[in-house]
């Protein structure tokens, strides 16, 4: 099939530079102002690398080299790359949380594509928040787009045996707390859980979401599983900037690659890699600004059918590492078959399909077939009933399968200062059998909807030998976290939600099978104490914040401000 190629004149810099106005010869005389001729620039497509690079993201700490690695290869296809810093947004460094500010990163990503004379973009991200919030950006803006992958860091390590980011740190922190290893061993898993930049290197959001990001069309093919030290993550870079170059000639974008059958896709896969319960609120938020009319229920029909078969941690073995030896996504989507919509559309110009065939497993323990899964329990139960009218969400595979069908008495904390100042109170009255409540932790409680989901257990139950016990929050949890976690609860308490108006001893039913968080309370008892129920005072008097709480939709919506996926489109810039 004939592609139509754009002409030099139907560029959108050529507003920019091509037309011949005083405000072009502004244009023209500024970018000469930095020692670019003519020969570099004119007739040729300007390609954005929107970077998230900084000097505290431990991530992304080689974006910087990495977009001079883009730069090489559009100007090898006779682009014109300009770099464009964006907030980078270090999962573990920024307060309150990050997912305060992934809205932030998609607006920022828009306008500044918007705002510039860009043809195309390259986007340079991975840490948890920045593969989505520069995706959404990306769709809302709609010019010819590709991802490049941070990729995850190499596998930790620590006498001998490996260590995955995030879920070993949650481990080991529990054994400290039951003093079965000591301080000094703490201090060595310190220095080796983190050995090299790139992402966390377990299933958690960054790998998770790259991965997504893969299939949703939107990486050169099998660029997410490349670990950011491999000598292929420079190479793949410098591929993207020659393709970006090419998709803007093609005029390739977003609007032409994704559909609802890449949303599903990117679903399918999020489910056979055991991906992380944070990927729902970004999916729903990706497609959204996508156009594409997505639900929890449209999630959870997926999630019922497709088994987790990578063995990664936290839902299986293995680390990221592992699996990129192992062949990465590629096979492991060639393992999905008829599961996948093979005609989906991609950044290279192929299908899906095609990107994966023949792609080969290398080792059948890390991925796995679907006659072999790691787990048949989901990565994803979405759970409903009168504690969760609008749905709550949880990870079955890191589950302990004992839990899945449970009931016991609530143990509530009204907020995490609460829970942090009694939970390992000797007094506590609390039991293997209790469920714990957190609340205050959404996107209004939080504020910013902060990953306290996993909430730690009570040292007096840790030093029984309890190592999982049921927990429900209107949090999220780190990707990286397991256990019986009940997360997204909808709406949250601090909007009223009925999460809100749990109380110590109140009976909890968690029925996994079922789909079912009910609070065993009758209704006439729970209007009692809504009438009660006195709403909190607002986190922010102004500032971004107080825009966050104005707008911010809930996890069941994909916590996106609504302005923000308002129908209609922007129209391009006047050039006065
Ligand atoms: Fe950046 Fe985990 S801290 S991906």
């Amino acid at each position: 099939m004939s592609v139509r190629r754009k002409k030099p004149e139907e560029l959108r810099s050529h507003r920019w530079y091509g037309v011949d106005d005083l405000r072009s010869f502004g244009h023209r005389s500024r970018i000469k102002q930095m020692g670019y001729a003519s020969e570099d620039y004119a007739g040729k497509p300007i390609i954005g690398i929107v970077n998230t690079w900084s000097d505290i993201n431990q991530c992304h700490a080689h974006l910087r080299v990495r977009a001079e690695e883009v730069k090489r290869g559009v100007w090898q296809a006779g682009g014109f790359p300009i770099e464009l810093p964006a907030i980078s947004l270090s999962e573990p460094v920024v307060k309150p949380t990050t997912m305060l500010y992934r809205n932030f990163l998609a607006m920022e990503t828009e306008e500044l594509l918007r705002s510039h004379p860009c043809d195309g973009a390259v986007l340079l991200g991975g840490c948890d928040k920045t593969t989505p919030g520069l995706i959404m950006g990306a769709l809302s803006m709609d010019i010819p787009a590709i991802f490049v992958p941070a990729g995850p860091m190499l596998r930790g390590m620590w006498r001998g045996k490996p260590l995955g980011s995030g879920s070993d740190t949650w481990k080991y922190w529990a054994e400290l707390r039951a003093g079965t290893i000591t301080r000094d061993d703490w201090g060595e898993i310190e220095n080796g859980i983190s050995r090299s930049f790139g992402t966390c290197m377990t299933m958690g959001t960054a790998a998770t979401m790259m991965s997504i990001a893969e299939t949703l069309g939107f990486t050169l093919p099998g660029a997410s599983s490349i670990p950011a030290p491999d000598s292929s993550h420079p190479r793949m870079a410098t591929a993207s900037g020659r393709r970006i170059v090419e998709m803007v000639w093609q005029d390739l974008k977003p609007s032409d690659i994704v559909s609802r059958a890449s949303f599903d896709n990117a679903i399918t896969v999020d489910m056979a890699v055991g991906g992380s319960t944070n990927a729902v609120v970004h999916i729903l938020a990706m497609a959204g600004r996508a156009g594409i009319k997505l639900t929890l229920d449209d999630l959870d029909v997926i999630a019922k059918r497709v088994p987790v078969i990578a063995n990664v941690r936290p839902s299986g073995a293995y680390l990221m590492e592992d699996f990129y030896y192992a062949g990465g996504l590629r096979p492991l989507i060639a393992q999905l078959g008829s599961l996948i919509d093979g005609g989906a559309r991609t950044v290279n110009g192929k299908s899906i399909g095609e990107n994966v065939k023949g792609a080969q497993v290398w080792n059948d323990d890390v991925i796995r077939s679907l006659n072999n899964p790691v787990s048949n329990a989901g990565a994803l139960a979405v759970l409903r009933g009168n504690l969760a009218p609008d749905g709550a969400v949880i990870k079955p595979s890191a589950a302990d399968p004992k839990l899945l069908k449970h009931s016991g008495p609530a143990v509530v904390f009204k907020d995490y200062n609460d829970m942090a100042a009694r939970l390992d109170a000797p007094d506590l009255k609390v039991t293997a059998d209790s469920v714990l409540v957190l609340q205050s932790a959404g996107p209004h409680g939080g504020p910013g909807f902060p990953e306290w989901g996993m909430l730690p257990l009570p040292k007096k139950l840790l030093q029984q030998g309890v190592r999982d016990m049921v927990r429900v929050s209107d949090s999220r949890m780190s990707g990286t976290s397991y256990g019986t976690c009940v997360l997204h609860v909808a709406p949250e308490s601090a909007i009223g939600g009925p999460i809100a108006l749990v109380k110590d001893g109140d009976t909890i039913t968690l029925d996994v099978p079922g789909r079912v968080l009910r609070l065993e309370v009758p209704d006439e008892e729970l209007k009692r104490r809504r009438a009660a129920w006195v709403a909190p005072k607002p986190h922010y008097p102004r500032g971004y914040g107080a825009l966050f709480a104005k707008h911010v939709t809930q996890a069941n919506e994909g916590c996106d401000f609504d302005f923000l996926t308002a129908p209609g489109k922007v129209a391009e810039p006047e050039i006065h």
